[in-house]
């Protein structure tokens, strides 16, 4: 599969064909952390200005695990103030809450059915949180969950002369194996019932595709299993983000080199400052060669605040006006149903469902 692979060219300007990009983001916490940032939320901004996008905030996947109804509904709508707040404009891109389109369920069910028992079951994900959870606290939508998030990806596939036929998912490195198999799923489906859909290529970015814990830099930082001191959050305050960043776990060293297996933390700081900065490794190496790991992390917690600090302040003046929020999600949900609502007339009919007439 492609690394991040190039935005729209030349030729598709020519031709008035724009590529298409889909992405999704549970609401299961109170704010997204650095690594969704880095690894998936930057990328979502950058690619709608060259792509027909789709951005869905997937909360019927955050139902998998057992979750508190009014903390779903408050996290949904600080999801979507976020990724305002990080440059989405509703204008140019599609931003939805996943149940407003209930053909997402739809075409679950169809694709589970296209699905077998052992396919869903070396999906490593689910063998990680299921053997943390054992089997009676794991629910089978939880099971299915990589292919609801595959029926989130096919349904917004772009129709034969509906332009280049291309459909990027910008995710993180973890995301791979699921995009693996949306893949395996297109290409069943068109095989049994021809073709329909795009495999999707995963749009992963070198160097930030994963980002670790900054206390355990083996592990990657996550929601669920980081540690508060462990994991940088969009919306924190500047006092605890810069503490975080200054307490970050390094080795007894002093040198601000790149060394992934002896040094994993302050690879993990450098992977961080490079991509807030956009400034390649070997320069920061340089740059920070004979001064002390002290320096290099306050400059660090410095870029982080000043990048965060206006994302924080704008989902917070977003959350305010409730009324303008619910607005740009009917619009959004609109534009999605319509593309949606296709598709699904096209999959019903292929795989042999009856018309209901008019
Ligand atoms: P999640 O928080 O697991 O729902 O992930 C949302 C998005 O962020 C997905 O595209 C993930 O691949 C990406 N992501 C999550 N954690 C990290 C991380 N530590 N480093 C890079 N990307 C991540
Ligand atoms: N499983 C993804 C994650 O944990 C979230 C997701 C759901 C998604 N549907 C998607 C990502 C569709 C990309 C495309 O991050």
């Amino acid at each position: 599969m492609p690394e991040a692979s190039s935005p729209a060219t030349s030729a598709d300007a020519a031709t008035g064909a724009v590529p298409r990009v889909l992405s999704g983001i549970q609401p299961t916490a109170d704010s997204f952390h650095l690594g969704n940032y880095l690894g998936a939320l930057r990328q979502w901004v950058a690619l709608q200005d060259t792509h027909e996008a789709f951005y869905c905030v997937v909360d019927m996947h955050a139902i998998t695990v057992e979750h508190d109804p009014a903390a779903l509904r408050r996290r949904t709508k600080v999801a979507v103030a976020q990724l305002l707040a990080m440059g989405l404009d509703p204008e140019r891109a599609t931003v939805f809450v996943q149940s407003h389109v209930p053909e997402h369920a739809e075409l679950a069910w169809v694709l589970n059915c296209l699905t077998s028992f052992g396919e869903a079951g070396r999906m490593t994900q689910f063998k990680d949180k299921s053997a943390k959870q054992g089997t009676s606290g794991t629910t089978v939508g939880l099971f299915t969950y990589p292919i609801l998030q595959a029926a989130d990806i096919l349904l917004y596939s772009p129709e034969p002369g509906e332009g280049e036929r291309v459909l990027r998912v910008p995710v993180g490195e973890d995301q791979r194996q699921h995009l693996e198999l949306t893949r395996t799923l297109a290409q069943r489906f068109n095989n049994r019932f021809g073709e329909t859909f795009v495999p999707p290529e995963a749009h992963i970015p070198p160097g930030a595709a994963k980002i670790t814990d900054l206390q355990e830099p083996d592990a990657k930082m996550s929601k669920s299993a980081s540690s508060p001191q462990g994991i940088i959050d969009v919306l924190e305050e500047p006092g605890p983000m810069r503490k975080k960043i200054m307490r970050a776990v390094t080795d007894t060293g002093t040198e601000i080199v790149y060394d992934e297996e002896k040094k994993a933390g302050i690879t993990n700081l450098l992977r961080i400052y490079s991509a807030l900065e956009g400034t390649p490794i070997p320069e920061l190496e340089k740059r920070y060669a004979g001064s002390g790991y002290g320096q290099f992390k306050k400059d660090l917690a410095q870029i982080v605040v000043d990048t965060f600090t206006p994302i924080r302040e704008r989902t917070y003046a977003l959350l305010d006006d409730e009324a303008q929020l619910d607005k740009v999600l009917a619009h959004g949900a609109g534009r999605a149903s319509k593309v949606a609502a296709r598709t699904m007339e096209i999959v019903r009919d292929r795989v042999g469902f009856v018309g209901r007439g008019h």
